[in-house]
Formats: C-alpha cells, structure tokens, sequence
C-alpha cells in the first residue's frame, strides 16, 4: 500500500495489522473491526486467503463489509448463536489495564457487540494510541437515540462534559451509526480514573445505546513502532504465551 509507505503511521497501523492476521488461522470465525487499522487487516487478510477461502467472517459496519467484499472476502450476517475465535479491530486510545475508547468510525455499538461475542479481541494500533487513563487524546463516543439526544446531551453539558453532536458541524450535517442512531462525542470534565464506573454511569442514562469505552474486552494489544517492530501488550500479569 503507498500510503503505508509513505505516512509513518499508517505504516504502523500496517504493521500491527499483519502482525495481527499472522493469528488467523484457516476455519476461524472471524470479527472484522471498522476504522484505518482494521481496514489493513482485511487487506491482509485476503491476501493470505485469497478468495476468503477458509475463511467465515461477520463484518462490524457497512464500511467493512463492503470492503471485504470487493477484496473477495465473504462476510456474511451475524447469526443467533455465533461466537467467534478473533476479532480484529483498531482502537482510538489504549490504557496500560488494556482500556479502550472507540467509535471514532462511528461502528462502537457493533464492534462491542461482536467483542463480547469473541474468544480473543487483538487490537492493532499505532504507537501515538497508547495513553495512561482514557480521554488523554480522544474524545469518548456514545451512541444516542436521536429522539432522546437533545436531553441526554443537555444532561452531561450540565454534568460538565463537553459534548459536541458528531457531524452537526459538516456539510453532510448530523453523524448517522449503521443502527440509525446519534454520535455525541464527549470530553469528561476530569481524567477518567475508573473507565469502568464512567462506562456504567454513561450506559445508565435513558437513551444512551452504547459507549466507546470497552473494559475488560481486549485480550493482546499489537502497537506498531516508529522503528518498524510491533510490541504485544497483553493484561497486566497475563503470560506471554496464548
Ligand atoms: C471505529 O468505530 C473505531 O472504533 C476504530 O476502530 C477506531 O476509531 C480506530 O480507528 P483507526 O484505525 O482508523 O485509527
């Protein structure tokens, strides 16, 4: 890819990525993330696989889906009882507690959907995404049910977050997810000590559908280097070995 070659980090992204789709194994079920990163893994993937031979994949956006396709990858619906061994997807910001924000493509609400759904979430970022608590580098997305938003955004403009309703201010106007709904991208009023009680308390208001803040999802984080290598950040106190 030029732009790999040619724009540092996408270069990074490339590298977790492959790093990343070396865990691919004929027969997996596979969850394909949305967003720059996860979009070299489908690359990569199919050119390991090519025609997506061996391959079952369910793809968390539209974005991805018709990516995959159009590289001869089949991604197909989510079923009633799928689980999948790897889902491959990239990430806004990662905390040393493997804590993600997500959703600056929009996809938050699948994406968490298909990593609960995961025997194992690698998610493949460059190194600026590392960050030591979340909200460091990137507001935190929520999905909102455009009839309640103007409330809940009223609600956390009061509780002292910065709210800013994603597209309002582009010519294309207001952000549509894949599920029909809002984005509202946030900026807490202090550092985000506990992602945990902060993901909760968000979950909790009526009209809120998902949040970007995945805790305890992520089980490798593949961090692509300036000096080309890609290091494995796995939970703290986890062997090397899985
Ligand atoms: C998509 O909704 C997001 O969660 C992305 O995975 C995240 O925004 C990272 O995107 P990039 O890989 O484009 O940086």
């Amino acid at each position: 890819m030029s732009d790999a070659l040619d724009d540092p980090l996408a270069r990074e992204k490339d590298l977790a990525a492959r790093a990343a789709v070396r865990r691919v194994r004929t027969g997996m079920r596979l969850a394909l993330g949305t967003g720059s990163t996860a979009a070299y893994a489908v690359r990569a993937i199919a050119e390991r696989f090519p025609g997506g031979e061996g391959i079952d994949a369910v793809a968390s956006s539209r974005m991805t889906e018709e990516l995959a396709r159009s590289l001869g990858l089949g991604v197909r619906p989510l079923a009633a009882d799928d689980r999948f061994d790897l889902m491959l997807d990239g990430a806004d910001e990662v905390t040393p507690r493997l804590e993600l924000t997500k959703g600056g493509g929009g996809a938050l609400f699948r994406e968490k959907f298909l990593a609960r759904l995961s025997r194992e979430v690698a998610i493949m970022v460059d190194h600026t995404k590392l960050v030591p608590e979340l909200g460091h580098r990137s507001a935190i997305p929520i999905e909102v049910v455009p009839f309640a938003r103007p409330v809940v955004a009223r609600q956390l403009t009061g509780q002292g977050y910065g709210v800013v309703l994603r597209g309002a201010d582009t010519a294309s106007g207001v952000a549509r997810t894949d599920n029909h709904n809002e984005i509202l991208d946030l900026r807490p009023p202090r550092p985000v000590h506990d992602a945990a009680a902060l993901e909760a308390s968000l979950r909790a208001i009526p009209g809120v559908v998902e949040t970007g803040i995945f805790v305890g999802l992520a089980h490798r984080i593949l961090v692509g280097l300036p000096d080309g290598s890609v290091q494995e950040v796995l939970p703290p106190g986890e062997p090397r070995a899985r």
